[in-house]
């Protein structure tokens, strides 16, 4: 199991692409790393199909992208001809790399087993996992759906927007945050520190009195 901060192992496995080693292939960019119960199945294509149409965003914020599903690489490159139907895609190729994790070892390792859904064998399946992994291979970002809910993939885009921004400034994003909104002061910067950082600030007064709850607006940071 990774936790938040750890080290993002650095497994060896077949892909779409051939084998890889993930530190080698996530070459100190930012990643996302997203898994899937199985080959041919509904909710999944209408997920990696998603994320093809999606790949300019990722593209835009440097961010490399790669699947995991619990089939063999023979499978999946079958399934990629459906996925590109459904997203239609008609350009050569397939945008990013799937894993094959046929044995489910990487499921276990990273703790993507889901005990309550079964497949047809009574198998659990894998979840699908959302892991967001930093340059320096740590991971910053973990969410976990059971198989039966797709995900919203425009939600991980505003999380990788989040997490470069509060990466190189003082602040964290507020809730339903989009690009572009006010952002919180983090509460570890002083009164007498936060205005060389930031031009406008704007304390918003609370029953306690206490004044947490500092906004900037975004201008001048850039993600
Ligand atoms: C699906 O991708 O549609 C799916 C896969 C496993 C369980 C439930 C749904």
């Amino acid at each position: 199991m990774v936790l938040l901060g750890d080290e993002f192992p650095n497994f060896k496995a077949n892909t779409t692409i051939g084998e890889i080693q993930f530190h080698d292939w996530l070459d100190k960019k930012w990643a996302i790393f997203f898994s899937h119960p199985s080959d041919y199945t509904p909710v999944c294509t209408t997920e990696l199909a998603e994320v093809v149409n999606l790949m300019p965003e990722f593209e835009k914020r440097n961010f490399k992208v790669i699947a995991l599903s619990c089939d063999s690489v023979a499978s999946h490159l079958g399934w990629i001809e459906d996925i590109k139907s459904y997203a239609k895609c008609y350009s050569e190729g397939f945008p990013y790399p799937i894993i094959a994790d046929e044995n489910r070892e990487l499921a276990v390792q990273l703790g993507m087993i889901d005990p309550l859904e079964k497949d047809k064998d009574g198998l659990p399946l894998t979840a699908r996992a959302v892991f967001i992994i930093d340059p320096e291979a740590k991971m910053r970002l973990s969410i976990l759906y059971p198989a039966t809910t797709g995900r919203n993939f425009r939600e991980v885009l505003r999380v990788m927007d989040s997490l470069t921004l509060t990466e190189k400034y003082p602040v964290a994003t507020p809730v339903n945050w989009k690009p572009g909104d006010n952002v919180m002061i983090l509460p570890t910067l002083s009164e007498e520190d936060a205005p060389s950082f930031f031009a406008n600030i704007s304390t918003i007064a609370l029953p306690s009195e206490k004044k947490y709850l500092r906004m900037t607006n975004c201008d001048g940071l850039v993600p």
